[in-house]
């Protein structure tokens, strides 16, 4: 089976959702929302387009939108609109009785598919042999509940990008070293603003079964796994140098899923929450060159007209698994709610929820 027919086994959407016009759409997704009321509750990540994001409850990153749905008791149906490993959060940190829902199927992330469970399995031990027990496991939330487990299980935590600083400090608090997974950028960027030189950091290549280092290894105090973001490795420091040249008053500002050298050259860096609130802060007549995310980056044109904003890559795309989260889907899994069937629920095993419980919960009482 081909790769495109596989895909499109994951999407159970019946094709009349593709024809209809948008404003029937957006007509039949308000009168749902208004008819289930507080039953209903649909968060919405920054990253998401604005055709799904009118209709979010909550917006926020990573962490804002674990936070709501911890704090979110009452609502029976979660419709997540984001990407996999966050509907698997929430499920995570919701009760028994409320159900969570992902619109399509195929909105996953690659950088969660850069980290499976079994090759985690496999690292672990050649690493606590090298390091005895003087490693603590730490993972971005963008990867699976298994991960998360894995992590909790050896006394870790989740970190977001907005917290990411703050959690790494703790790590050192509780060991010596730490294996930060799955993006190597993020703990790079992280672990360096905190003061750790490059050559104290080595990168765990999950294919290879290999630790990238040279030197004494025993000097290693960040092990970094070989992962990161296809979106935002988009940016690279050439993107950076054109801007300097062409436009050298305006400012660059980009996410920490950048790679280092071009976080180093940009002017400021800081998770999708702080680039949201710089801008918003920024003065009228400012001038911004964002490395983030498209859909973000266009709403913040559109909602900022008094400041020229422009993507740092004048070629970037949406991340296309977030983009997999469209109206038609919405409405389509809102309908069949309706009609008492549940499309789309992502379940955390219990055994797997309990362990990455435990590895959220120490991330949301720091955070
Ligand atoms: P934040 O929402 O934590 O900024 O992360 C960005 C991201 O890539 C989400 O997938
Ligand atoms: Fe994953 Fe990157 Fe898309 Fe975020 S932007 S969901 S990290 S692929």
């Amino acid at each position: 089976m081909s790769i495109l027919e596989q895909m499109k086994r994951l999407d159970d959407m019946p094709e009349s959702y593709k024809t209809m016009s948008m404003e029937e759409m957006e007509a039949r997704v308000r009168a749902i929302k208004e008819r289930f009321g507080k039953r209903l509750f649909i968060p919405g990540h920054h990253y998401q387009k604005d055709e799904v994001i009118q209709f979010a409850d909550a917006t926020g990153d990573s962490l804002g939108l674990a936070q709501v749905a911890a704090q979110n008791g009452e609502a029976e149906y979660i419709v997540f609109c984001g990407v996999h490993f966050m509907a698997e959060t929430a499920d995570i940190l919701t009760g028994d009785h409320q159900k969570v829902i992902l619109p399509d199927m195929r909105a996953g992330c690659s950088m969660a598919d850069m980290a499976e469970i079994s090759q985690v399995e496999r690292a672990w031990p050649i690493l606590q042999k090298l390091f005895s027990d003087e490693i603590l496991p730490l993972t971005y939330v963008n990867s699976t509940a298994a991960i998360k487990a894995f992590v909790g299980r050896y006394g870790g935590a989740v970190v977001t990008s907005s917290n990411a600083k703050k959690m790494v400090e703790w790590a050192f608090t509780q060991k010596e070293r730490i294996f930060f997974l799955p993006d190597q950028h993020l703990g790079r960027n992280t672990a360096y603003e905190l003061g750790i030189s490059l050559d104290e950091m080595a990168v765990w290549d999950p294919h290879a079964d290999h630790l990238e280092y040279n030197g004494d290894i025993k000097k290693a105090k960040v092990i970094l796994w070989k992962g990161h973001c296809s979106v935002h490795e988009n940016f690279t420091v050439r993107h950076i140098e054109h801007i300097r040249k062409t436009k050298p008053d305006m400012r660059i500002i980009v996410h920490p899923e950048c790679s280092w050298d071009v976080v180093q050259k940009a002017d400021d860096a800081g998770s999708t929450k702080y680039i949201i609130e710089t801008i918003r802060n920024a003065p009228s007549g400012s001038k911004w060159a964002i490395g983030t995310e498209m859909n973000l980056v266009n709403r913040l044109m559109h909602e900022h007209p008094d400041k020229e904003i422009i993507s740092l890559n004048p070629y970037m795309c949406p991340c296309l698994t977030m983009n997999r989260i469209d109206l038609p889907h919405l409405l389509w899994a809102l309908e069949a709610l309706e009609k008492g069937i549940v499309v789309n629920q992502i379940t955390v095993p219990e055994a797997i929820a309990k362990d990455a419980k435990q590895a959220l919960d120490r991330m949301l009482a720091l955070a």
